[in-house]
């Protein structure tokens, strides 16, 4: 029994036609406004005020709209968060004003907050401790593996010289192909090979370059098997699985700190400088040793992370994927962030991996990163990496210095305030009345509700 819509699309499978409701084919065909159309029939009961909705999103600057449709497949409309700036970051002697995107409340407090904090106490110190992007050609091989070794060993000079047209320019700048190797999986996997490359790919992120330098080798290396005397016939049959960057970067490291004498970290909300400092280390080691509170310690230093890695139009997913493999890389999932306290020097670091780009992808295209990255002072890939480990360094602090002391809710709450003051439409009158009566009142849902009430009474 099957219910058919006003689009139903024809689905054949074991050769039974079944017409499958609510599916369209062809859609990325459509205009944009059919596509609305389309999805404002098909699954919307107020249409007209669905599309107000998504044409009050589009905007005004034709030129612009046109742009970021252009961004990806099927664009309806455009789907903003918010862009803050935390500022007052000394980062190795220099200042910045770091761009956020983020649509979580505290975050951008919390940044600089920690900012402030440690502005007066040395600031941030940073380092790249290595550059080198990884990328594999995946193939399945029957046979000695001796003679494939050969194979490799003969053919290498050549995946290098194939791909001379893509690493050009790359290699005037001083970048390129690093190093290719040959790596046998098949205890792992039958007759699972790999060609295990590295890359240096300067400013760029590198997607793009590593992938073609890939698609290439793979090219050469399944066509040359072909003509290679040492193997048999079988042998010479490899058969290609895929060709493709790794976004787990173990050797594309920074490493951010902040360090001071223990009684320098005396402030308003640390009356007891030592008290805190223990206290924060042991925060940081249970985050070390127990993987439930390491996500979340870990999921706070991405609050700081994916907000400028996407300010800075950069790849989120990538980064967060290779980040949490790094956490996990001693076998148990652990914190990215380290802590000593030692002849009386409180210091916090962090260790992770980050392959980011200043040239290419968005960076170039989209307005407001290129504007992030002015805010940055253009920075290089090497100091976008230290800044935005020292925004994920930062947010850490914060988050434990208020787990530590006052507990998250509070900072988080006042942050929220305004989320829950807008969901109950208040006025800018009411907003103002209640930011002030909540300085010194605690923020819970409840009493923000029952304030409201209170004064609209
Ligand atoms: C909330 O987004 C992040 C925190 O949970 C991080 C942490 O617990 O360390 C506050």
């Amino acid at each position: 029994m099957y219910t058919f819509y006003t689009n139903p699309s024809i689905f054949v499978f074991s050769k039974i036609k079944i017409n499958m409701p609510n599916t369209i084919s062809g859609f990325s065909k459509l205009t944009k406004s059919e596509k609305i159309e389309w999805l404002l029939n098909t699954y919307f009961t107020d249409k007209d005020n669905a599309r107000t909705l998504v044409q009050r999103y589009w905007n005004t600057d034709h030129k612009l709209q046109k742009l970021h449709d252009e961004f990806i497949e099927n664009t309806i409309t455009n789907y903003y968060l918010p862009l803050g700036v935390a500022p007052n970051f000394l980062i190795n002697e220099t200042t910045y004003a770091i761009p956020m995107a983020i649509e979580e409340s505290s975050v951008v407090a919390a940044a600089s907050k920690a900012a402030k904090f440690w502005l007066d106490r040395g600031g941030f110190k940073a380092e790249v401790i290595s550059t080198e992007k990884i990328g594999q050609v995946h193939f399945i091989y029957k046979g000695d593996f001796n003679n494939l070794e050969a194979f490799f060993n003969h053919i290498k000079p050549k995946l290098i010289s194939d791909t001379a047209s893509i690493t050009k320019s790359m290699e005037r700048r001083g970048g390129g192909i690093l190093d290719i190797e040959l790596r046998n999986k098949s205890e792992d996997l039958p007759h699972y090979y790999q060609l295990h490359a590295t890359f240096e790919t300067l400013d760029a992120m590198g997607a793009n370059f590593i992938n073609t330098c890939l698609e290439q080798f793979a090219s050469t290396f399944k066509n040359e098997a072909l003509q290679f005397a040492g193997f048999t016939n079988e042998e010479k049959d490899i058969s290609i699985i895929m060709s493709i960057l790794s976004n787990y970067v173990p050797q594309c490291l920074v490493r951010a700190e902040v360090s001071c004498a223990i009684e320098d970290l005396k402030s308003k909300d640390i009356p007891n400088p030592e008290d805190f400092a223990q206290k924060f280390k042991q925060a940081v080691n249970i985050a070390e040793i127990e993987p439930y509170r390491a996500v979340t310690h870990n999921k706070g230093i991405m609050n700081g992370i994916d907000a400028v890695v996407l300010a800075t139009g950069n790849d989120f997913r990538a980064v967060e994927a290779g980040v949490h493999a790094y956490a996990a890389k001693d076998g148990s999932y652990s914190s990215l962030t380290h802590c000593s306290i030692a002849n009386g020097i409180f210091k916090f670091w962090i260790e992770i991996p980050l392959a980011l780009g200043t040239v290419g992808g968005l960076t170039n295209l989209h307005p407001l990163v290129k504007f992030s990255l002015e805010m940055l002072q253009k920075p290089n890939a090497k100091e976008l990496m230290k800044i935005v480990a020292v925004a994920g360094l930062a947010q850490n602090f914060g988050a434990l210095k208020s787990l530590t002391t006052t507990g998250i809710q509070e900072g988080h709450m006042k942050m929220h305030l305004m989320n829950i003051l807008n969901q109950f439409a208040a006025t800018d009158k009411e907003k103002l009345t209640l930011v002030e009566h909540f300085k010194t009142n605690v923020v819970t849902h409840n009493a923000v509700v029952e304030a409201i009430e209170e004064i609209r009474r």
